[in-house]
């Protein structure tokens, strides 16, 4: 009977294998499915019996998401080489450390997802982690052994013995192609849509409910052996030829170079080829094949000296701005946006560009019927670089921004101090709109079927003033907008009465206050415990905490100041955080990677303001400075950094990218 069942689970893993890591089905689905519901059969006899690498254990095994573990090595970051002249840099500097010797390149493609590390023992899955800050990993192994090429038992022979400790990394990732679906469920759902391949591969491993991992078509490639014990391993091409052998998913498009000219023609090759790919790769790894002459040339802090990767340029097209709109924000900021002829780059149909403010429109002349050149670089909200003059015809216009809010004709504020031009008009329904619906987010109160159009209704219906009426509003009121059944009245109501229990945090993200967004909030009420408590406090007092500046601290004074009617109003509609008295003690800062280092930063990061990543920065212990010097620790360094990261290379300051610095915030 044991033998029976043991010899299913391997005929199963065998199949698991042609079909998930092979690509070679042998057996048709329905086949395969027969096996599985036998093998369930048999085990439900003796349940207590089942072993964990049996192929039915994949989902709901182990702690889904659990403790911080130190990595055996650092998981490092590559260095990046943009261009011909930088590859061969990194070959000058690779001869030079090697006195000369001839040196052989293996080239791979960088697949944009998320760094795990698998451990095995004794050939079964046991441990699996995210790269985390590199020192320290998260245990995903529960959401890990979801993913259909993970191999929870390696496969063995009597020519490929397993040894009894293998530690391997790889990037899990999500086709491109199953993006677009994943984000119309999330957007159905009310959910903020991935911007990317990778952001939706790592929301997808760090969860906290691994049959939510188990549903995402995952899949991963394995690209390196990161350690084992009693194996004798030449080169890095040998090291993967072994772990396609225990059964790991290797990239096929792996290629030995004698040289880098090679090198560059492969990657030429790739450039024009990418796009054909079906999941997202941002350039090749170019790495030192000898595994002796990798241990010579050694690390940095940060990265390998024995590899680097090659980037491939950012996904640019062309196409014309058919009008230029005006967006109210709900802090009233106005915000011109280019309404473009849609053009397809990298996969995604693009239809809209943000033209940030008034002075990017000056500064780039850009005018309407222009001919634009947008960039994707990683990320789904496309950039304009460029502006083809040369292109024009004579009939495009001069785009006039507006001197009255385009949605309640007040005429708008400019300030000295600030690009951002405003409308002030506390009662302007656009930013009215957006406040509610900025309240309802996941962000903030998290109140599911408030999106924008019922928001909208409520609104133009005059049900809704600000955001406190969402909790005096009757059900025959909400029964008599459009699309609204009892059952979904009868949702919303519910979902707002819930939505009272929302924490302090989050119900000040709500409120729409400038320049508090979800890490200021945090740590003003770490710092005053309640709302009722910080609004009590005058600007100087909100300075004074660590983390944040004058300007945070005078905008939250203010808000306060002028709108005590509303935190009335919220307290009487009986939120809790208004209610319950607070008995938690104040928090003690954790030990973070930024703790007592100091850091500049410099560039335009990806995702944040500079302003934003010094907050976050300060708020986890942090220091920084405006220029690089001996006691700099770490420059972050954005797209344009200059003379800044010239002199962090002179100083061997160790550079993260915007991307690294998102890794180390726990963001990424
Ligand atoms: S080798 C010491 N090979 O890129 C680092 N990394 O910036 C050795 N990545 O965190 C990494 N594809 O998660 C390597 N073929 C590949 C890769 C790859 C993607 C990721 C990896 C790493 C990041 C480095």
């Amino acid at each position: 009977m044991n033998t029976d069942i043991n010899r299913l689970r391997d005929l199963i893993r065998y199949h698991e294998r042609k079909y998930y890591i092979d690509d070679q089905p042998e057996i048709p689905d329905a086949e395969f499915d027969a096996l599985m519901r036998q093998l369930e059969e048999l085990e439900k006899t003796s349940p207590e019996d089942i072993p964990s690498d049996s192929p039915t254990q994949r989902v709901g095994g182990g702690v889904a998401l659990g403790s911080r573990i130190p990595h055996r090595s650092p998981m490092l970051s590559l260095d990046n080489a943009f261009g011909k002249e930088e590859i061969l840099d990194f070959g000058v500097r690779v001869k030079k450390l090697l006195e000369d010797a001839p040196v052989e390149y293996v080239t791979e493609l960088k697949i944009d997802g998320l760094g795990v590390s698998l451990l095995y023992e004794n050939g079964v899955f046991v441990r699996g982690l995210t790269r985390g800050d590199g020192e320290y990993g998260e245990d995903v192994t529960g959401n890990l052994r979801t993913i259909r090429a993970v191999p929870l038992r390696l496969t063995e022979t009597d020519d490929n013995p397993v040894p009894p400790i293998l530690e391997v990394r790889g990037e899990v990732f999500i086709p491109k192609h199953l993006l677009g679906e994943i984000n119309v469920q999330r957007e159905a759902a009310s959910e903020s849509p991935f911007a990317n391949p990778r952001n939706a591969a790592a929301g997808s491993v760090r969860t906290l409910d691994s049959t939510i991992t188990a549903k995402r078509p995952l899949d991963i490639f394995i690209y390196s052996l990161n350690y084992t014990e009693g194996l004798e391993i030449a080169t890095h091409t040998e090291a993967l030829e072994k772990l396609k052998c225990y059964g790991f998913k290797c990239n096929p498009h792996t290629e030995l170079h004698e040289s880098l000219e090679d090198v560059i023609s492969f990657y030429e090759h790739w450039v024009t080829k990418r796009e054909a790919i079906p999941y997202e790769v941002d350039g090749l790894v170019v790495k030192v094949n000898n595994i002796n002459q990798q241990k010579e040339l050694g690390s940095t802090a940060k990265s390998p000296r024995w590899a680097t990767s090659y980037k491939f340029p950012a996904h640019q097209t062309t196409t014309t701005i058919k009008n230029i709109e005006v967006q109210v924000g709900r802090t009233g900021v106005l915000t011109p946006i280019a309404i473009l002829e849609p053009v397809k780059l990298a996969g995604a149909t693009i239809t809209h560009a943000t033209l940030h403010n008034e002075q990017e429109i000056h500064n780039k002349d850009v005018r309407i019927g222009d001919t634009v050149v947008l960039e994707r670089a990683g990320d789904v909200i496309p950039k304009i670089i460029d502006v083809q003059k040369e292109k024009r015809k004579g009939d495009e216009d001069v785009f006039q921004f507006p001197d009255l809010c385009p949605s309640c004709n007040t005429p708008v504020q400019r300030s000295e101090n600030e690009v951002a031009v405003r409308c002030v008009n506390a009662g302007c329904s656009a930013q009215l709109k957006r406040r509610i619906a900025h309240f309802a987010s996941r962000k903030a109160l998290e109140i599911e079927g408030l999106g924008p159009a019922t928001v909208n209704q409520l609104v133009n219906n005059g049900l809704v003033g600000d955001v406190a009426d969402l909790y005096t509003l009757k059900s025959q009121e909400v029964r008599k907008l459009d699309r609204m059944g009892d059952g979904l009245t009868h949702n919303l109501l519910h979902q707002i009465e819930h939505s009272k229990q929302a924490s302090a945090a989050k119900v000040l993200v709500g409120l729409s206050i400038f320049h508090v967004g979800e890490t200021v909030a945090e740590l003003l009420i770490d710092r005053f415990l309640s709302i009722e408590g910080l609004s009590q406090a005058d600007a100087e007092t909100i300075e004074a905490i660590p983390g944040i500046g004058p300007q945070i601290a005078e905008s939250v004074s203010s808000f306060f100041a002028q709108n005590r009617p509303l935190i009335e109003k919220l307290k009487a509609a009986g939120l809790r955080c208004f209610t319950e008295e607070v008995v938690q003690a104040p928090k003690i800062l954790k030990e973070t990677f930024f703790s007592g280092k100091t850091f500049v930063v410099t560039g335009s990061l990806t995702d944040m303001t500079r302003t934003e990543a010094s907050t976050e920065i300060k708020a986890r212990g942090g220091k920084v400075t405006s220029s690089v010097t001996g006691k700099t620790d770490y420059l972050i360094a954005g797209d344009g950094a200059g003379s800044k990261y010239d002199k962090a290379v002179e100083l061997e300051v160790p550079i993260l990218t915007p991307e690294d610095f998102l890794e180390h915030l726990g963001k990424s």
